[in-house]
Formats: C-alpha cells, sequence, structure tokens
C-alpha cells in the first residue's frame, strides 16, 4: 500500500497540533519532520524539541528526514523526541555506514537520502542495510519547489536495484510531489509519498487527503 507522508514544513507552525491532527484524521499513515540546520542546506527550519511536542498530540509515524551536516550528534535527540525513521543525507556522511548502524542501534528504521545530482551508486554497498531510500526530486531546503522530472527515472532503476537484490526496502520521493504528478512517481515504485505544499498549503487540508489517496489508488 501506498503511504502519504505529510512534511510538517509546510504547516502553520502557530497551530501545530491541530494541522498534524487533521491530516492524521484524513488517513495519512508518517508526518514527514523535515530538519535544517542551515548548513547542509540554505534553510532553518524545527529541532528535536519542536518534534517532542508534537509527539504528543499524534499517533502517527515519525519519519525524520535529517537536512543537517554530523548527523550523528543529533541521532540521540531525535530517537529521544520519538523518531520512528531517520533519514540521513549520503551527502552529509562521511561514515554512512557508521551512522546507518547508529540509527538501527536504537531499534528504529534507517533511512539514507540522495539529492537529485547524487547518483544511486553512492548507496551501492549500503543497500542491505537500509528500511528505506529517501530520492529527493527537489533540491532540499524549501518546501514549494518544482519537480525535476529527471527524478522519476532515478525511481525506476532505483526500484529495479532493489528487486534485483531481493530486498525490502520502501522508496520514498520528496519534493514538488503534486496531485498531477504523483500517480507516474508511484508508478515508477515510490510506495511512500512526501507532500508539504500540496497539502498543508491547500484550503482544505482534508479535502487534499483524500484526493492524494485517490490518485495514489487508481
Ligand atoms: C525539501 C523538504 C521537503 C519539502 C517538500 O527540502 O525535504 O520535504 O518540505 O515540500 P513540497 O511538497 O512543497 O515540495
Ligand atoms: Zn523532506
Amino acid at each position: 500500500m501506498i503511504k502519504l507522508a505529510p512534511s510538517m514544513l509546510s504547516a502553520d507552525f502557530s497551530q501545530l497540533a491541530n494541522q498534524v491532527q487533521m491530516v492524521e484524521a484524513a488517513g495519512v499513515e508518517y508526518l514527514h519532520i523535515d530538519v535544517m540546520d542551515g548548513h547542509f542546506v540554505p534553510n532553518i527550519s524545527f529541532g528535536a524539541s519542536v518534534m517532542k511536542s508534537i509527539k504528543q498530540h499524534t499517533n502517527l509515524v515519525m519519519d525524520v528526514h535529517l537536512m543537517i551536516e554530523n548527523p550523528d550528534l543529533y541521532i540521540e535527540d531525535f530517537v529521544n523526541a520519538g523518531a520512528d525513521i531517520i533519514t540521513v543525507h549520503v551527502e552529509a556522511c562521511r561514515h554512512l555506514h557508521r551512522t546507518i548502524q547508529k540509527i538501527k542501534s536504537y531499534g528504529i528504521k534507517a533511512g539514507v537520502s540522495l539529492n537529485p545530482a547524487t547518483p544511486l551508486v553512492m548507496i551501492d554497498e549500503v543497500l542491505d542495510y537500509l528500511d528505506m531510500v529517501l530520492i529527493m526530486s527537489v533540491n532540499p531546503g524549501f518546501g514549494g519547489q518544482s519537480f525535476i522530472e529527471t527524478s522519476i527515472d532515478k525511481i525506476a532503476r532505483l526500484k529495479s536495484m532493489i528487486d534485483m537484490a531481493e530486498l525490502n526496502i520502501d522508496i520514498q520521493v520528496d519534493g514538488g510531489i503534486k496531485l498531477s504528478n504523483v500517480k507516474k512517481v508511484v508508478d515508477a515504485g515510490a510506495n511512500i509519498i512526501v507532500a508539504g505544499s500540496a497539502i498543508f498549503g491547500a484550503d482544505d487540508i482534508p479535502e487534499a487527503v483524500r484526493k492524494f489517496r485517490k490518485a495514489v489508488s487508481v
């Protein structure tokens, strides 16, 4: 089944608990938590303490996307804040294998993300250890950017890499996903869909979730 992961980055931060409960009631599976440090990406969002607060108000799976340098230093904080999945960027990890082992040592799922310009070969040697691969379909840092079309082919190539290795790894796609392109992202092989502005930016948030569900179910 396809899982929907609205990105909290596009929520109204003054109404966080309400908005998260709204997407939960509408039936999404994950809450995507975009953590930005102003170094790895040119924007600053929020950290583990904000996530910990929101965790008290929801039962959604906490899907943490760390767009930060030195992620190893902060993994424990996000585990303590209630992370169920932690994804790090291959471009930010000098010892990626060690970082993945560290995430998994807490009994949670580990994901690795690739920027649009980063080739799939960068995760060849760690594929066996991963629960999820996150393909960025925009350059990370901001919500509301346009989907990079070449991501479709990259998703399809990742899907065949995973199938050939007979592994069970989720494929998450993040950036510029709208009702108009979500179907082709799913058809290419993605099974976890991140959407920020298209869900939290919608006038009617529950309706946006319902439309996404329908679009990925046909
Ligand atoms: C980008 C973030 C995304 C972003 C998605 O750096 O990782 O999760 O919030 O937002 P939209 O769906 O608006 O592109
Ligand atoms: Zn993200």
